[in-house]
């Protein structure tokens, strides 16, 4: 996708751009119109009192979906044409308008179809959108970065997309070699033997009933001062969550190709920070694994010795994202790290919680709450806190291990919470601050958000907001 911009009024834009015009209507109307032999779109975007950034960006995607709908390659659009529209839309900043632009209209142009044959006329990708208002070199600075930013959230959705069996915990490890060639970013990857002889014995119990063997990738950008202390992200990696022995119901299982999203989003979020040069030092942790039935695979009941040396009653093989995240996040504590935030489609528990618009944010950190809330906010990752206290450690206390994976015993609800206070175990001895983001509501994009079926790509565009703004 280019964004260009014209000196010229839109109603002298060159032959072949489909022309956008904003109109006062109610948000949603849509309309295509013939004038003089050129092609119109006439967009409804309400009353500009009712018009919020929120608004804006599913405005703005909107655009870009009825241009494929009308095969229109090219698109010319003018804001300055309808200047009392905007009035009740403010940014930040100018560059931050233009990086909402870019970064939506990028994000609206894709669709997983790397698995479908290409239709003889081609895809119906909009090429190219032509802004026809004068352009400051913030507004220059914006697009740039956008395009860049919705890049990376798109690639985030391509990897995620990747059904299970094309997907591996090998592949996983060599995606993440990938979306940083040609980067500042080193790579390395532990296999099945090497992390079992670090102690991993969470990750390792978690793969172990899979043919494809678990992986655990580390990803390192120093963009930083050497004494920064690092960013570090975790992303849970599982490329097929089958349940494992606590099989999955039919109805529950068809998406979880989808349960390494967390994983793509830190993998695409370091790219990024080296991509756009900020001077951090972020590292990501990809604990990778298929979790499988199979002859070795762990049994409920089965008790394993994570890399902290606490050990864990495996209540039920379901709940294995706290378990491979666990072994990462102590893994984290060897980088002395500033502050580590984990990214997993963790529980459907949060979904319940929080329907399709919002992940869930669970730490012990104020501060760091307030931070990831705001900015969450502002990048469109939209966050929702959820409580970790002390209270619900009772659900995760075990007869025969120092704890369980599961509340048996502790009852059915709060499992968003529960998932989190496990990850807590492991986490308070972090000594820094710590974050939980659980993004099952954000796995597929929501009805009504003007993206493509699958992978929403959540939550890069918070994190790279995070780790741009965050103070080592
Ligand atoms: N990957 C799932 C959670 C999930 C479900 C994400 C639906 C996205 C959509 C996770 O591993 C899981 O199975 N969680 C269990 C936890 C339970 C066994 C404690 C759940 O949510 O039921
Ligand atoms: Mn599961
Ligand atoms: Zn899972």
């Amino acid at each position: 996708m280019k964004i260009t911009f014209a000196k010229t009024a839109i109603d002298s834009a060159p032959k072949g751009y489909l022309r956008v015009r904003f109109t006062e209507e109610p948000r949603g109307t849509k309309r295509f119109v013939r004038e003089d032999g050129t092609e119109w779109l006439e967009l409804g975007v309400g009353k500009a009192k009712d018009l919020t950034n929120r608004k804006y960006t599913i405005l703005i995607r909107s655009i870009v979906q009825a241009a494929k709908q009308q095969s229109a390659r090219k698109i010319a659009v003018s804001f300055k044409a309808t200047p009392t529209l905007w009035e009740n839309v403010s940014f930040a900043s100018e560059e931050r308008g233009a990086q909402l632009f870019a970064e939506s209209v990028v994000m609206a142009n894709f669709e997983f179809r790397s698995f479908k044959t290409k239709p003889k006329e081609g895809w119906k990708d909009v090429e190219e959108i032509l802004i026809c208002d004068p352009a400051t070199p913030a507004m220059r600075a914006g697009i740039k970065k956008g395009l860049i930013i919705g890049e990376a959230v798109n690639a985030t959705r391509e990897l995620s997309n990747t059904p299970g069996g094309s997907m591996t915990p090998k592949g996983l490890a060599k995606a993440a070699k990938a979306a940083v060639a040609g980067l500042p970013v080193t790579v390395q990857t532990l296999d099945r033997a090497a992390l079992k002889k670090l102690g991993m014995g969470l990750l390792a119990g978690v793969g172990a009933g899979s043919s494809d063997e678990p992986t655990f990738t580390i990803m390192t950008y120093k963009g930083g001062k050497p004494t920064d202390k690092p960013i570090v992200l975790a992303g849970k990696g599982i490329t097929f969550d089958s349940g494992g022995l606590n099989i999955k119901p039919s109805s529950s299982i068809y998406e979880m190709h989808l349960d390494m999203s967390g994983a793509a989003s830190v993998i695409h979020a370091v790219a990024l920070a080296a991509e756009l040069k900020l001077k951090k030092n972020v590292i990501a942790l990809v604990p990778a694994a298929e979790n499988m039935l199979g002859n070795g695979a762990t049994r409920p009941g089965d008790i394993l010795t994570s890399l902290s040396g606490k050990t864990v009653e495996v209540t039920d093989t379901d709940a294995e994202g706290r378990l491979v995240l666990a072994d990462a996040i102590t893994y984290a504590k060897r980088f002395k790290p500033g502050v580590v935030v984990d990214v997993a489609t963790l529980t459907g528990a949060a979904m319940v919680a929080l329907g399709f618009h919002a992940s869930g944010l669970m730490t012990r950190d104020d501060t760091l709450a307030d931070q990831l809330l705001n900015l969450g906010e502002e990048s469109g990752d939209y966050v929702w806190r959820l409580p970790l206290w002390d209270e619900y450690e009772t659900v995760i206390k075990s007869d025969f291990a120092d704890m369980q994976n599961h509340s048996i015993g502790g009852g059915r609800y709060g499992g968003a919470t529960n998932g989190a206070i496990f990850l807590w175990q492991f986490a308070k001895e972090l000594g820094c601050p710590w974050a939980h983001l659980d993004i099952a509501p954000r796995m597929t994009a929501a009805r009504g958000e003007e993206l493509a079926k699958g992978a929403a790509g959540a939550p890069v565009r918070l994190l790279i907001a995070f780790i741009e703004s965050w103070k080592a």
